[in-house]
């Protein structure tokens, strides 16, 4: 009757938004954009990308994909995630996870705007001055350096 077919309130009430990324080596950028994405929803997943998909993509990372996964999971403003494994998924993640609202870092502006007509799309401005590129930059230049100090035994 009209009873069962009303929705709960849970799935009435609850915004939910849903980003993606690899976050490897997760720094301040990263945790910037999960807390302002929480902020304009009530419940937040998140697909962190396989190694597969980021070896498809010419990426390799310093951290697997588990690993990954559990540190974004540990957030306080993180309540799911799930693995980002293709190009296409982002359609079928949206209506499984009743999601009203994709964002994407400024980087991706104007590429998910075909999803317009399943959730609202936004994209925010990237936290300036750091990168997971420019991370790995920074050890790099440590290690050539000698910041690092190698100890060899005799
Ligand atoms: N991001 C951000 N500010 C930064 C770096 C990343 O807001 N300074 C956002 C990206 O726009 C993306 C998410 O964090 O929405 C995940 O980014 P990811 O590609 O995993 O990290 P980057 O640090 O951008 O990695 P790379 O240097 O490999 O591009």
């Amino acid at each position: 009757g009209l009873r069962s077919r009303r929705r709960p309130a849970e799935e009435a009430d609850v915004t939910v938004g849903i980003t993606y990324g690899t976050f490897d080596l997760f720094h301040i950028g990263h945790l910037r954009i999960l807390e302002r994405t929480r902020a304009l929803c009530d419940r937040l997943v998140v697909g962190v990308s396989t190694d597969e998909f980021n070896a498809l993509k010419g990426k390799r990372t310093a951290v697997p994909f588990h690993d990954r996964a559990s540190i974004v999971s540990a957030l306080r403003c993180v309540d799911e995630v799930i693995p980002e494994e293709s190009w296409d998924q982002k359609q079928g993640d949206i209506t499984r996870h009743s999601v009203d609202l994709l964002v994407m870092g400024d980087d991706w502006r104007g590429k998910f705007d075909d999803l317009a007509d399943l959730c609202e799309v936004v994209y925010l401005p990237r936290t300036p001055g750091i990168s997971t590129t420019e991370l790995r930059g920074h050890v790099v230049e440590l290690t050539a350096n000698g910041a690092f100090a190698v100890v060899t035994q005799g």
